[in-house]
């Protein structure tokens, strides 16, 4: 399960562990920023919400349903919002073991767990603001966040950090917020749409099947909020075919959950 550590500049797009190595370890956990470390992957990918009490963790889906035990453990809190529980609730869960019985006893991390076994492993950030419009002043606390776990120090912001969402307002808010900050936005603007998403993204991340060598030139074509060309990072890339496909359309980075198959594809 090793791969070539880094692709890059000069490399071939840069490979972005989604969720974590989460085809190998269950997502959105520490073991999966581990697993990612371990294949030699230098970029993880996560998903940023909040619980009831205002604790910032990480997982995917605003329900707690398909990646923990909550069904069992809190038969009658359905539909099991992430938003409704308290973190001391959530710690009560189990997000290991729908995965794999290894995995038994994995846990919802909180941002500032996800932050440390990041910086610990030496990873890189592709953070993404999951559903904001549920979560009012998301935007400002994940950065508050990272700021005090110094991910928002100029060599992170620099080189190891971009904050993305599908809320194209949320984007706009990490930009006015902390304009050195990298950012995405998760979609497809129409080309004619791209230059005002120029003003505040350094990214433009589509699913790949929307990726084309055109669109991949037109948002290439444009320098973003830190005068450098946009970027095009597409997801979830799982497949050698499809691997070969964004490559040769010219992407910047492949956010896959499989790294070692991307790698074989196009390393
Ligand atoms: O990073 C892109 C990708 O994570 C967006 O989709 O649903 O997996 O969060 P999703
Ligand atoms: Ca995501």
């Amino acid at each position: 399960l090793s791969v070539r550590p880094v692709a890059g500049p000069g490399g071939g797009p840069v490979l972005v562990a989604h969720r974590g190595a989460s085809g190998y370890a269950p997502e959105n956990t520490l073991a999966g920023i581990d697993k990612a470390r371990e294949m030699g992957v230098r970029w993880v990918e996560n998903d940023v919400q909040r619980t009831k009490d205002g604790v910032l963790v990480v997982v995917h889906d605003t329900t707690l349903a398909r990646t923990t035990d909550a069904e069992e453990v809190f038969p009658d809190r359905s539909p099991w919002n992430v938003r409704d529980f308290t973190f001391r609730e959530i710690t009560r869960l189990d997000a290991g073991s729908w995965f794999g019985p290894r995995y038994r006893g994995a846990k919802v991390p909180t941002l500032d767990q996800f932050l440390e076994r990041m910086s610990r492993q030496r990873l890189n950030l592709l953070l993404e603001l999951k559903a904001p419009e549920l979560y009012p002043g998301i935007e400002r606390e994940t950065l508050t966040a990272l700021r005090r776990a110094g991910w928002l120090d100029r060599s992170h912001v620099r080189n190891r950090l971009v904050v993305q969402s599908f809320g194209a307002d949320a984007v706009r808010r990490v930009h006015q917020l902390r304009p050195d900050v990298k950012t995405g936005f998760l979609g497809t603007p129409a080309q004619a749409e791209l230059p005002a998403y120029a003003a505040f993204a350094d990214q433009i991340n589509p699913t790949h099947s929307a990726v084309t060598a055109s669109y991949v030139d037109a948002v290439q074509a444009l320098k973003g909020p830190h005068g450098k060309p946009l970027e095009v990072y597409t997801w979830t890339v799982n497949d050698a075919a499809t691997a070969r496909r964004v490559n040769d359309a010219g992407v910047d980075g492949v956010i896959t959950n499989f790294p070692d198959v991307v790698k074989d594809a196009i390393g």
